[in-house]
């Protein structure tokens, strides 16, 4: 395969532990200052490629269905396309007047969806990917917590739809781990035990191997413990 040489600008793409890139944009709710305007909530700051595509629409279907889901959980839904207003705004009336998608219809998107012509901002969140697509934005979905602060990041390309109930797992895990000081294992869905942090010295790894009702080690180094569903959810619903 002959490797060519490609002469895009490469733009930095936010990583994990950076603060979250600022920007003033125009949306379908009025002007937003990011991520100033949601500081103590966490974001999903989410890019598609194209209005009045299907893939893209039976996402914003999905999200529209499952906002409130995600308002519960303290997390504002943010949305942008290399798109005009007017564009967006008849393409969100459209999916509300005749879409209908896994027996989701009538969905209203309440969350801002922001106008990025210029692309501005879809350059400072990595979101234009050129070997993908010079004029359309991929896929992306950046977890931005409370104190705005980049957590997780997922990159997906044009063709694919995203899996919501991932999204939605992943930031029900990033907020179970700061508030119980614990990981989560692989495939993790709340109810199920979650990691203990491996212990730091001869001594608690000793202690851990001996007695601890509370912990089931397995060995010193991989110990969980219970945390029920209903804990967890108590903890990240009174937010
Ligand atoms: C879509 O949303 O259907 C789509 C958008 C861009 C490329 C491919 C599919």
């Amino acid at each position: 395969m002959e490797i060519t040489e490609t002469k895009e600008q490469i733009t930095a793409i936010p990583r994990i532990g950076d603060v979250a890139p600022t920007f003033e944009a125009v949306t379908t709710q009025g002007n937003i200052n990011f991520p100033a305007d949601y500081v103590g909530k966490w974001v999903i700051l989410f890019s598609h490629p194209a209005d009045f595509t299907p893939v893209c629409t039976s996402e914003f279907i999905t999200f529209a269905h499952l906002e409130e889901k995600f308002n519960k959980a303290n997390c504002q839904l943010v949305g942008l396309s290399i798109d005009g207003l007017y564009s967006h705004i008849a393409w969100l009336r459209t999916i509300k007047d005749k879409i209908e998608f896994n027996g989701m219809k009538n969905m209203e998107v309440k969350f801002p969806l922001i106008e990025d012509i210029s692309m501005e901002v879809a350059k400072k969140y990595g979101m234009v990917q050129p070997n993908e697509s010079k004029t359309q934005a991929v896929r992306a979905v950046f977890f931005i917590d409370p104190n705005g602060i980049v957590r997780a990041i997922i990159y997906y390309p044009l063709s694919l739809g995203r899996n919501f109930d991932e999204i939605y797992r992943a930031l029900i895990a990033m907020q179970t781990a700061d508030a119980f000081k614990v990981a989560t294992p692989a495939d993790w869905n709340p109810g199920d035990d979650v990691i203990v942090s491996p212990a730091g010295t001869c001594g608690v790894a000793e202690e851990r191997m001996n007695s601890n009702d509370e912990l089931e080690c397995k060995d010193w180094f991989f110990c969980t413990k219970k945390l029920e569903k209903d804990t967890v959810f108590d903890e990240i619903l009174k937010k």
